[in-house]
């Protein structure tokens, strides 16, 4: 393993796993979903998913990257019979699948970045116009790519960690600093009410699945990323205050995120939120469509200013997420089929954007990427990009969830989970996190993920509602 590298420190690791869970789906996707979700409820049951189902799978993926020293599918196959190389290779399809529309949002990111600095406000208005521009997000595409393959190729401890370390203080500071502005707005107690008070009548299944994928693609759980993270971890460090440190940050990221953009919103539409999230102005445009109109209204010096520093900083935490991503096949491909890590760092990255163009196409641009599929029952067509979503994020990684928390539980084994979690922590074995972990991960996780896997596909895909 001598060549593989690692990370230079526990912080080091903390703060690049934290780079990969915070990303654009903390601050592009998850205000969105609170919205979709009818606010309060959803981020109610998100919050659950993340502590109780997703914390234990968390640390467990970490446990197995750091046992077997290997990428997702040289860990499964080493530590169970060669059949559970399968599992490694759904979650090399499911980040292929991420990365390659993730690219294209990273892409908008950036040009947003571009447009506003050259003090183009009016791109919220006209965002849909800007996303069918395909030469211009392509070319704002290719140069995320090809950064992301730089750093990538750069190997671990001086590429992906040192991007970290910088880049998610400064973010985290920006949006505390939006957050406080958008308090003083009129209105903002309304979106803040949204936000904040649930109204539980509002969970409905497709809201519970909704939360659920948003909180395995936040915490880029489930397709083996932090398998291959936890593969560079020391034998000294305490596992679970790790995953507890980057559950938190993750969580609190996105928690803030919401705190900044609802009393946004509600500036916005003078009170209107629901109504504005749930009509045209939700979804993917969300943050697109609302965030300049705001940042014009700080005046043309200080909103150029604050507004392209802020998506510079969303390019940078997409950038220290899609380097997650891309890690995952190249480790793949270097550990298993011996390639030089360059060499496999830009053909994969090539493979990952051509997987993209159809994401790219289906914002307007192609009438048939845009209006890709009908499900069964629905009334709308779904796109491209957000069909890949439901497949890759909202499907395959509760099963990849499902599966993982299977194969430690009864294949690999709970003691061995346990001797491998002991190290870093001398007092685990017996402790009350020990039971807990054991009992989430041979029991709750397996049925809630398993249950609520097959109701997704029944109610998404095929428009069979079992319950409601
Ligand atoms: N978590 C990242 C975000 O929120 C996206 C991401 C990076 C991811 N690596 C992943 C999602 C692995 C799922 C799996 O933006």
């Amino acid at each position: 393993m001598a060549n593989r590298g690692g990370f230079s420190s526990k912080l080091g690791f903390i703060m690049a796993a934290a780079g990969s869970a915070v990303g654009l789906g903390n601050i592009w996707k998850f205000p969105f979903e609170v919205g979709n979700g009818g606010g309060a409820a959803f981020v109610f049951i998100y919050l659950i998913f993340c502590f109780i189902l997703c914390l234990p799978v968390m640390i467990t993926e970490i446990a197995i990257g750091r046992k077997t020293q290997l990428n997702p599918v040289g860990a499964f196959s080493k530590l169970g019979f060669k059949g559970w190389r399968n599992l490694g290779k759904l979650g090399l399809i499911s980040g292929f699948l991420i990365l390659s529309f993730y690219n294209v949002v990273a892409g908008w990111a950036f040009g947003y970045f571009i447009e506003i600095l050259l003090g183009n406000f009016e791109i919220g208005q006209n965002f849909s116009a800007f996303t069918s521009n395909v030469i211009k997000v392509g070319g704002y595409a290719t140069i995320f790519m090809v950064s992301t393959a730089f750093i990538v190729s750069k190997g671990i401890s001086g590429g992906i960690e040192k991007a970290s370390k910088i880049l998610m203080p400064t973010l985290i500071l920006i949006i505390l600093s939006l957050v406080a502005y958008s308090f003083t707005l009129e209105h903002s107690i309304e979106g803040l009410k949204f936000y904040l008070v649930p109204d539980f009548s509002k969970i409905t299944l497709p809201v519970i699945y909704g939360a659920l994928g948003q909180a395995f693609f936040s915490l880029s759980l489930g397709m083996g990323a932090l398998i291959t993270y936890g593969s560079y971890v020391g034998k000294n460090d305490n596992i679970i205050t790790s995953a507890v440190l980057i559950t938190l940050t993750d969580v609190g990221i996105a928690f803030i995120a919401g705190l900044m953009m609802f009393p946004l919103v509600a500036y916005m539409t003078e009170g209107g939120v629901a109504e504005y999230v749930q009509g045209g102005g939700g979804g993917a445009g969300l943050i697109f469509s609302t965030l300049p109109s705001v940042f014009e209204k700080m005046g043309p010096t200080l909103g150029v200013v604050i507004g392209s520093l802020f998506f510079l900083l969303l390019s940078f935490a997409a950038l220290t997420s899609t380097v997650s991503l891309l890690e995952v096949p190249v480790s793949y491909v270097v550990d298993e089929h011996k390639v030089k890590r360059t060499r496999a760092v830009w053909g994969v990255a090539i493979l990952i954007f051509i997987v993209g163009i159809p994401s790219l196409l289906g914002n307007g641009y192609s009438t048939f990427f845009t209006e890709f599929v009908t499900y069964f029952g629905a009334e709308k067509p779904t796109d491209f990009m957000t069909f890949i979503g439901h497949v890759a994020n909202d499907t395959f990684l509760p099963l990849g969830g499902f599966l993982i928390s299977v194969f430690a539980a009864y294949v690999w084994k709970k003691a061995s989970l346990s001797d491998e979690i002991s190290q870093g922590y001398p007092n685990y074995k017996g402790s009350i996190v020990e039971k807990y972990i054991n009992f989430t991960i041979s029991y709750l996780c397996p049925t809630i993920l398993g249950v609520l896997f097959i109701l997704t596909v029944l109610d998404r895909f095929f428009s069979i509602s079992v319950v409601g």
